[in-house]
């Protein structure tokens, strides 16, 4: 049971805001708000304070008898944004000090290490004038936020929906975006623990470059394939005009967002889970972070009569490695075997509108993760047992479990494809395409059998 702490959230209307006001008070926390704007939409059991965070009163109002003041504030969306953010950052370290506040704990962006853009050498900025007030400042740093709401994620989702989708030579920059499950719960974790000062990089397990995320992005979508178009003249500008053309994100933002991929956005100060309690169940993968902030849900098990066929294959290997060789397919590194098959598979889904072989899969896949063109349903390390639902365009549900079993001295790989047809067009593809499959699947696990011999 935490102690009930006295917070105050500035940018408490913002994406991250509005979930961190409503994660303090189901923890049981107060919570004091400043806003611009009587429509705030925040919840009755918030106090709002009404007011300009540039402004000193409105500042010390806001923070007056806090113990937690959460700084979440940006004016990116102005011209002068980092004179004004510089100025708010100074006038939040007065107003605190004077009102006794135990700990102020800003949300900014990595420090960056090179080149950098006018946003980040901004957040960054930040984070010094907060580090060096009187209040111990905690900075947590992320890249990119994966969330419902966010503006990133609206760009993101827009471009994977793009038949043709343009490639920006500055789309080649990597970062580890993380899940807004994961930034919420550090924030939470940072109430309650004896005043910290320093930075804190928060990250997802995966580091990307912006455009995988976007085909990342177009799979967990099931959105299909798209012709990418190299751009080398697509400055930031270009394309942040367009974005505030095509979508409901402001050019100004997405022009600060976009030059924040000048460069690797990669975490380079202390790991928050070195020094917060990590989430319970670990970082949140990547594919689920984006189905969580795209609101797209994991295929559910399909229901009712299908065709079933099972393989087995016997393996030398014990069944950890042959377990291992199982949870190991798919990517640039495992390919599912015989390639060439799975590639003419790959052309063939594109032709029909579908995803395409489309080549990726996390570190170590769970449930909801992409494998290629497969996602995870079910990841069960005990029983040794992976089902993964396939995502090409099919008359029907396809799922392919793979299980590593004891056999002797060795084991066994037992696979089993499963085919809820739909309709009789189902039938007739099951009846049709059967001995190639028989032939593929049995490939299959001969292959992952012998791979986890080597
Ligand atoms: N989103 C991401 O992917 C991401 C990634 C890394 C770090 N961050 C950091 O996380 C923080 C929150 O980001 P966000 O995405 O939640 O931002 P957001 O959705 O744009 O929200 C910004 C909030 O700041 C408020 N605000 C702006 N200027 C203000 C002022 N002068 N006085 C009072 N309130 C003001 C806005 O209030 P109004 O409703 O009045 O406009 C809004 O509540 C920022 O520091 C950002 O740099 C975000």
């Amino acid at each position: 049971m935490t102690t009930p702490m006295r917070c105050t959230v500035l940018g408490a209307t913002g994406f991250v805001g509005r979930a961190l006001v409503s994660d303090l008070l189901a923890a049981g926390h107060s919570v004091r708000a400043l806003s611009r704007s009587a429509e705030h939409r925040l919840p009755e059991r918030v106090e709002v304070t009404l007011g300009d965070a540039a402004d000193p009163r409105a500042l010390e109002t806001a923070v007056a008898g806090a113990d937690v003041v959460f700084h979440l504030v940006h004016s990116l969306a102005r011209a002068d944004f980092a004179e004004r953010d510089r100025v708010i950052a100074g006038r939040l370290g007065v107003a605190a000090a004077g009102s006794g506040v135990r700990q102020i704990v800003y949300l900014g962006g990595p420090r960056p290490v090179t080149a950098t853009s006018p946003h980040l050498a901004s957040r960054s900025e930040v984070a010094d004038i907060l580090l060096g007030e009187a209040v111990p400042a905690l900075a947590v740093q992320a890249s990119m936020i994966l969330g419902r709401g966010s503006a990133g994620v609206e760009l993101l989702a827009r471009t994977a929906r793009l038949p043709i989708r343009p490639r920006p030579r500055w789309t080649a920059r990597r970062s580890r975006p993380v899940a807004l499950a994961d930034v919420r719960h550090y924030l939470r974790a940072a109430v309650g623990l004896a005043p910290l000062r320093g930075r804190l990089d928060v990250s997802g397990p995966e580091t990307i470059s912006y455009h995988d995320l976007v085909q990342r992005c177009a799979r967990v979508l099931r959105r299909p394939a798209a012709v990418t178009l190299p751009s080398p003249l697509w400055s930031h500008e270009i394309a942040a005009r367009i974005a505030g053309l095509a979508s409901p994100v402001p050019a100004a933002v997405a022009a600060g967002l976009f030059a924040s991929l000048d460069h690797d956005l990669l975490p380079a100060d202390v790991p928050a889970e070195t020094v917060l309690p990590p989430p319970p169940a670990g970082p949140t993968s990547l594919d689920n972070a984006l189905r969580a902030a795209l609101g797209a849900p994991v295929p559910a098990a399909p229901a009712g009569r299908s065709y079933e066929e099972v393989d087995t294959a016997s393996s030398a290997a014990t069944p950890e490695r042959l377990w291992r060789a199982i949870t190991g397919l798919g990517g640039d590194g495992g390919r599912f075997p015989p390639g060439p098959a799975w590639a003419l598979r790959g052309l063939l889904d594109q032709a029909l509108g579908g995803a395409g072989l489309y080549r990726g899969r996390p570190d170590r896949p769970g449930p909801g993760d992409v494998i290629d063109f497969w996602t995870v349903r079910s990841r069960d390390d005990s029983r040794r047992e992976l089902v993964l639902t396939a995502d090409m365009r099919l008359p029907g549900d396809a799922e392919l479990t793979l299980r590593a079993e004891p056999a002797g001295s060795g084991s066994r790989l037992r696979q089993r494809v499963r085919f809820t047809p739909a309709g009789r067009w189902g039938d007739a593809y099951w009846h049709l395409q059967k001995p190639a499959h028989d032939l593929v699947f049995g490939w299959l696990a001969r292959s992952i059998a012998r791979a986890a011999e080597a």
